[in-house]
């Protein structure tokens, strides 16, 4: 199973989703979250950061572009790249040294950073349908289909 698709009715059951990958998700692995303004990709990522133990608030690094977070046994890197001008900036940042073999890097906007940002493993595209979210996943390596099964 590569694709699975389900309905949000609120937030909750979108935070739900980042606590259950938060169950399963091993390192190294790297989650794109596309999807408009306001759809829920941080909300999920809060849900996944504070579901590995991570105790504080999650704001989407929107001007920083991104949060390390040093949690056990992971390092998470929450990325939100929505202002970023030129992918080339990524250069600039060092974005090679994120993706190590001991990081979940969760990025928002990935289309930003086109050209230049290591592939996914498992792409998350929420999208509005009514008062709640459509939940689109697509796991697009072998660790991004073993975590796929685990959370369905
Ligand atoms: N399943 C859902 N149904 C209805 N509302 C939701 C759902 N999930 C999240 N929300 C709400 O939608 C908003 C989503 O905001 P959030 O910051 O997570 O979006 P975002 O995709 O990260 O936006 P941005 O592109 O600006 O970073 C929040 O107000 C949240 O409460
Ligand atoms: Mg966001």
């Amino acid at each position: 199973m590569t694709e699975l698709t389900f309905f949000l009715d609120n937030e909750d059951d979108t935070i739900a989703v980042g606590q259950k990958l938060a169950r399963h998700v091993q390192a190294p692995l790297t989650l794109y979250l596309t999807g408009d303004l306001g759809a829920g990709k941080t909300t999920l990522s809060r849900g996944l950061i504070q579901g590995l133990g991570h105790k504080g608030a999650v704001k989407s690094p929107t001007y920083t572009l991104v949060e390390p977070y040093e949690l056990e046994g992971v390092e998470v890197y929450h990325f939100d790249l929505y202002r970023l001008n030129d992918p080339e900036e990524l250069e600039f940042m060092g974005i090679r040294d994120y993706f190590t073999d001991n990081s979940l890097c969760i990025v928002e906007w990935p289309d930003k950073g086109e050209g230049l940002l290591p592939d996914a493993d498992i792409h998350i595209h929420l999208s509005y349908q009514n008062s709640g979210r459509e939940i689109h996943i697509k796991a697009l390596s072998e660790p991004g289909k073993k975590l796929l099964a685990a959370i369905k």
